[in-house]
């Protein structure tokens, strides 16, 4: 079975053919970085209207690449929240007329839900259940409990920022630009070792995260408030690594407590290096993490969950609505 995976939440216009939920067959994404770069950010109109420009030559390569005529397609998923609203409504009307058109079951895929389906895709063997799920992304960081296919217990979530969302602003503050996760990841790569430590907030759940207070810290050291601040390499070592082990800790705690087999990291910031050896080096556990560029949003992602959903009986009527709020678990 052939499914076209649809995905314009935010900055990325991505579609991809999967076969059987597992087979990756193409996966085109056409990013908007460059555009959103010189505002430091995304704005979401200019992404709207990027993805209206860029939707049917990407679906034109994916089809392409996969060597996949429109007839051959079995199902169109299709992302449908959480995400800006004008960029998810591109990517849902693009679906709905294809669907429409070609009388296609129409599949509708949560975001974040299509995250963790990357840990499907070319991978040798299927995940096993109960597995602990990180969802750590710009928007979002969640610890969740997957116990069968949709079937999802959100055991922890952060309190304030996102982890990407903190990867951001503090690149922001050391003067990295945008996207922040991957500039720190490489600025902390080539940093000399540090004795720069930076706090782990606590807090009363015992699975949530919070990070605005270590931005706060890192502020504070870059405009000299707490003396000479030390080179931008290691504040963006000291910053990621203090990140980095509040993530893990909690993962690793929730997999022990509920009785997980593996644990699945996902997420854009699942493409982190540090957070990628650090949880494979403390995970009592089997640890599936998908290749970067599946980590990033991406087409096959929404392809291969669209997959199980649809397995599930999950055909969406063509009038559904974006929902730019909603959760997992
Ligand atoms: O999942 P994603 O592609 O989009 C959302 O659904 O939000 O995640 C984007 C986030 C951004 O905040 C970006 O800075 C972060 O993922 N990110 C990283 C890395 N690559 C992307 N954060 C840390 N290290 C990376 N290598
Ligand atoms: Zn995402």
């Amino acid at each position: 079975m052939k499914l076209l995976g649809i995905e314009t939440s935010c900055d990325e216009t991505a579609v991809a053919v999967v076969e059987d939920g597992r087979r990756l067959l193409a996966n085109v994404v056409a990013s908007q970085v460059a555009l959103h770069a010189e505002y430091g950010g995304v704005v979401p109109e200019l992404a709207s209207r990027q993805h209206v420009q860029a939707i049917i030559p990407v679906l034109e390569r994916a089809l392409a690449g996969a060597s996949c005529r429109l007839e051959e397609l079995d199902a169109v998923a299709v992302t449908y929240g959480p995400g800006l609203a004008g960029a998810l409504l591109v990517g849902l009307n693009f679906a709905k007329a294809l669907a429409y058109a070609r009388g296609l079951p129409l599949v509708p895929v949560n975001h974040l839900e299509g995250h963790l389906y990357a840990a499907w895709l070319d991978n040798d063997r299927a995940p096993r259940f109960p597995a602990l799920v990180l969802i750590v992304s710009g928007g979002h960081s969640d610890v969740v409990l997957m116990a069968g296919h949709g079937r999802y217990q959100r055991l922890g979530q952060t309190v304030d920022d996102a982890a990407g969302e903190a990867f951001d602003k503090v690149a922001r503050l050391l003067g990295l630009g945008f996207p922040g996760g991957p500039a720190i990841d490489r600025l902390a790569a080539a940093a000399a070792p540090t004795p720069l430590r930076l706090p782990r907030a606590r807090l009363d759940g015992p699975y949530d995260f919070s990070f605005s207070g270590l931005k706060t810290k890192v502020q504070r050291i870059v405009r000299g408030e707490e003396g000479e601040p030390p080179p931008a390499a290691a504040i963006a070592a000291a910053f990621q690594e203090s990140v980095v082990d509040s993530l893990v800790t909690r993962a690793v705690q929730a997999a022990r407590d509920h009785g997980a087999r593996e644990i699945i990291l996902a997420g854009g910031v699942a493409a982190n290096s540090l957070l990628r050896a650090v949880l494979a080096e403390r995970s009592p556990l089997p640890v599936i993490v998908p290749p970067p560029d599946l980590c990033t949003d991406n087409g096959a992602m929404i392809a291969a969950c669209g997959y199980y959903r649809l397995q599930a009986g999950a055909v969406a009527a063509l009038d559904l609505d974006v929902q730019p709020g909603l959760h997992i678990g």
